[in-house]
């Protein structure tokens, strides 16, 4: 009798040890219905020292508002108008998906006006690679709500950097990006390119479904040139994996990476150019007398100037290029070696409740979503990141509002051109160094760009010190960044 009751007790007890604390991490791990994104996780300030609001108030509740952080007053020189369509599968950007190419000039300030026809989870666009002022940056509930049906948004800002560029949504990106509400843009530099070429063309790398298409076209694309022709070809990953490309047969070169350009790149061949999710580059060629030809991950092909369009695909190159040696070093703007700040963005994967659903979910420094650094600067500040991939998949890292320069690729210094990113691949086991000056005030996103992983939780932020949130995630207007 005592001794079954104390085995009931036992085992009572012994389940009590493992309901309960699952049951409070499950409670502990629930987001509020609404919440203000710059009071999430822990302020990090990266061995630098604490600003006096988030030394205060430690949730930075005073500040600059997010939504002061604007562009210029002045009149605009470029204005368009999106309107976003809900066509079933496909969301369409003015009737299209990819939509329209925005081609404007350096210094321009544009002027963009987003109406949603119907897109009934509400919208919003932002200017990946673009360092636009905060309250241009697209994110609903953080620099934005989202634009409901019917209603309209103007973004503004100047286009102070030359290079290629997108646009897409980051209200319920995961779903809206991959349904195509995307378009590229296109900046060229104030003046002209030092060289003008002859052909200067967009491939706007998408899936649909299982389809790979450039431009919105499968198979093979054809691109009037002739021979002799200089091309340039503005290639833009808007997928959430990694793309390559290569060119069978011709010489190139990779003249800018995510809308920088390429410090003296030198002639490639048999080579495959990896374009990371989110990630752009311009491919320069001279047209050769046959034609030339582009192949793409993922299936679609481009014919340049006279190819055979009916020419079988060649086989991936073996080799990769790798950027960290690639074209010629020049002293970097500002001083890497001695950072204001020192942050580690390591991501890793564990079983957990990420908002109440169990699973295993990704990490940032060993927390799951919201439990993740708040990374802190001052204006001014140079901040060294070390991401860090201890996962099973790779994760191309996208930090909005600013670029970043790798400094090195598991201990192994970076020797080739200043190597810019704005998207950057980590792979399985590496670590990256990344220099960031944080000259752009604003609360920002820095998140993994496969949409999948960033709505798993994959997802932290760079926050200036003085800046205060004007939104809220979540809540009636039912903000939903990811
Ligand atoms: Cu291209 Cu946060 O996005
Ligand atoms: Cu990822």
């Amino acid at each position: 009798m005592f001794t079954r009751h104390w085995r009931l007790w036992v085992a009572g007890a012994a389940t009590a040890a493992l309901v309960l604390p699952l049951a409070w991490l499950w409670k502990a791990s629930l987001l509020p219905d609404t919440f203000d994104l710059a009071s999430m996780g822990y302020a990090e300030w990266g061995d630098g020292p604490v600003g006096a609001l988030g030394a205060a108030s430690g949730h930075h509740a005073h500040g600059i508002p997010v939504a002061e952080l604007t562009g210029p007053d002045r009149p605009a020189d470029v204005r368009e108008t999106l309107t976003v369509r809900d066509e079933g599968d496909r969301i369409t950007v003015n009737g299209t998906t990819p939509g329209p190419t925005l081609r404007v000039t350096q210094g321009d300030l544009v002027e963009v006006t987003l109406v949603n026809d119907d897109v009934e989870d509400g919208t919003t666009l932002h200017w990946h690679g673009v360092d636009v002022p905060n309250a241009a940056d697209g994110v609903a509930g953080v620099t934005q709500d989202a634009v409901m049906p019917g209603e309209e948004y103007v973004y503004r800002f100047v286009a102070e950097d030359a290079g290629t560029f997108w646009y897409h949504s980051h209200q319920v990106s995961h779903e809206q990006v991959q349904r195509g509400l995307l378009g590229a843009l296109v900046v060229t530099p104030e003046g002209g390119p030092a060289e003008e070429p002859d052909v200067d063309e967009v491939a706007v790398l998408h899936r649909y479904g299982a389809e790979g298409t450039l431009n919105g076209d499968a198979g093979v694309s054809v691109l009037d040139a002739a021979p002799a022709d200089q091309v340039r070809l503005r290639v833009v990953n808007t997928d959430n994996g990694m793309a390559s490309l290569w060119l069978p047969g011709t010489v190139f070169r990779v003249l800018a990476v995510d809308g920088t350009e390429v410090h003296e790149p030198s002639d490639l061949a048999d080579v495959a150019v990896p374009v990371p999710a989110g990630g752009r580059v311009d491919l320069g060629l001279t047209v050769p007398a046959g034609g030339a030809r582009v192949d793409f991950s993922g299936g679609p092909s481009l014919a340049i100037g006279g190819a055979d369009a009916g020419a079988t695909r060649s086989t991936r190159p073996d080799e990769t290029l790798d950027l960290l040696t690639y074209g010629e070093p020049k002293p970097p703007p500002f001083d890497v070696d001695n950072p204001d700040r020192r942050f580690e963005y390591t991501i890793g994967k564990r079983p957990g409740f990420l908002d109440g659903r169990p699973g295993i979910w990704w990490t940032v420094n060993g927390g799951l979503y919201p439990d993740i650094p708040m990374y802190m600067v001052t204006e001014g500040d140079v901040a060294v990141f070390t991401i860090s991939n201890e996962s099973d998949d790779t994760h191309p890292m996208h930090l909005h509002g600013h670029h970043g320069l790798v400094l090195s690729r598991d201990g192994e210094p970076a020797t080739g051109s200043p190597w810019w990113t704005d998207s950057l691949e980590v792979g399985v086991g590496e670590a990256y160094e990344v220099a960031v000056l944080a000259d752009n005030p604003g609360i920002w996103m820095d998140h993994c760009h496969n949409l999948t992983h960033a709505a798993e939780g994959l997802v932290a932020h760079l926050m200036y010190d003085g800046i205060a949130s004007s939104f809220h995630v979540g809540g009636h207007h039912h903000n939903e960044p990811e």
